[in-house]
């Protein structure tokens, strides 16, 4: 029999208490439970990258993490970026720079390249490739990808 417990956390910027199966992955709870859908499954198996969120503003794949690994942590995923309807700049770098397609991979690309961001706000081209290797565009190409980090650091610095 599955085990529920209750986790607390937040996610995106709330405070939640929801009572979780201790073997619920974090992209089930997101979707399932927060309704957060915005957060995509590719491979559901730690090898492309559609699933990052931030966990403490670290990249995680939600497809391999258990939700009450994350107790007590700050989750954010692509819906606490924009604020008052406004793109937010990592946002705005990927709608400009033309840094999407058929937009599959884009949530979890914006969000490693937010955790970038949050680290280190003028990232180099190399850092910039090194943070987005697990990440994974089957159409867009990666050139457009990181100008779009590129025009997002230059907004913030
Ligand atoms: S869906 Fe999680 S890494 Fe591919
Ligand atoms: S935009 Fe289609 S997979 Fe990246």
């Amino acid at each position: 029999m599955t085990m529920k417990s209750i986790l607390a956390l937040t996610v995106n910027g709330r405070g939640r208490e929801d009572a979780v199966a201790d073997n619920m992955l974090l992209y089930d709870y997101l979707r399932e439970t927060v309704g957060a859908t915005g957060t995509k499954m590719g491979c559901d198996g730690g090898e492309c990258g559609a699933c990052t969120v931030l966990v403490d503003d670290s990249p995680r794949f939600s497809c391999i993490t258990l939700a009450q690994d994350c107790a007590g942590r700050r989750v954010d995923t692509i819906e606490s970026l924009a604020q008052d309807g406004r793109l937010s700049p990592i946002q705005r770098g990927f709608h400009e720079a033309l840094g999407a397609q058929c937009g599959y991979c884009t949530p979890g690309m914006i969000m490693a390249s937010e955790g970038l961001l949050r680290r280190n706000a003028d990232p180099s081209d190399d850092e910039i490739r090194a943070a987005l290797a697990s990440n994974i565009c089957r159409c867009t190409g990666y050139v457009k990808i990181i100008e779009a980090v590129r025009r997002a650091a230059a907004e913030t610095v």
